[in-house]
């Protein structure tokens, strides 16, 4: 089974300079026995997720994507609305998958947008503080409940806590196959490739007990846009992103790359 697990598309950015990220690799999409979105699919969801579907379901069958947002797919939107963003993708067949676990042949995805802690180095308040400043999350993603104010540093530890005790309760099921965990958000520190004091702690959490506890074959995320591959334990972790039109020369070359079989 070929499959390809693919975050930070960010299509909008793709479309705003007329390039086709897949130009040149259609028939190898067009062979995946399925594809993973990992988040960042694109900005504004209610408007552009259909550009975003409608590129890659010329490709693909929509029997054979599954969908999870990042951050950005929160942007001119509510970070407590999925029930809309699932709408969105079931009204074009694909299937949604926050915290939710794909079978693929002898394998199964575990998938989670997963968020950060905020506590990498400074901690939680000293980064809160940063990441509010610095981070456009804090002022593109609103929060519906709260009488649509603005995201705060506290929600996205609260939405991390509750995708993590899910993933974990997941990692603890009994699984005759490999387990790859899927995440938009990172989840070690050492995949950080450029630094920056404050904000690495919205790019990763420290999630070293959990791998080595749960030794899953890989586990996949995006986010930052820096290609990187290291082995932790029995795991491989992997930063599957694409990244915006500027930062990638050839993105057939880098999808090409992130194909693999299970
Ligand atoms: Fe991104
Ligand atoms: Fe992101």
């Amino acid at each position: 089974m070929r499959i390809l697990v693919l975050s930070d598309l960010h299509d909008d950015f793709w479309a705003a300079t007329q390039r086709d990220p897949f130009e040149g690799i259609e028939p190898l999409i067009a062979g995946l026995d399925h594809l993973i979105l990992a988040g960042d699919v694109s900005n504004k969801p209610k408007v552009r997720w259909k550009h975003a579907f409608q590129r890659i379901l010329r490709l693909v069958p929509p029997e054979r994507v599954s969908v999870f947002p990042g951050n950005h797919d929160f942007y001119d939107f509510c970070i407590d609305d999925e029930d809309r963003l699932r709408q969105i993708a079931a009204s074009f067949g694909v299937g949604y998958v926050q915290k939710a676990q794909i079978h693929i042949g002898p394998a199964r995805f575990l998938c989670a947008t997963l968020w950060t802690d905020l506590e990498l180095g400074r901690g939680r308040v000293i980064n809160g503080r940063v990441a509010a400043e610095r981070m456009n999350d804090f002022r593109a993603i609103r929060v519906a409940s709260g009488g649509y104010r603005k995201l705060r540093p506290s929600d996205v530890v609260t939405q991390h806590h509750d995708h993590l005790a899910w993933l974990t309760e997941a990692l603890g099921q009994p699984f005759d196959g490999d387990t790859y965990v899927v995440t938009h958000h990172a989840p070690h520190p050492d995949v950080l490739t450029e630094r920056s004091e404050g904000l690495d702690a919205a790019f990763a959490s420290d999630l070293r007990e959990v791998i080595a506890t749960y030794r899953p074959k890989a586990w996949l995320f995006g986010h930052s846009h820096s290609a990187i591959d290291l082995t932790v334990g029995a795991t491989a972790l992997r930063n599957v992103s694409l990244g915006y039109p500027d930062e990638v020369a050839d993105p057939g070359a880098r999808i090409r790359k992130l194909i693999f079989e299970v």
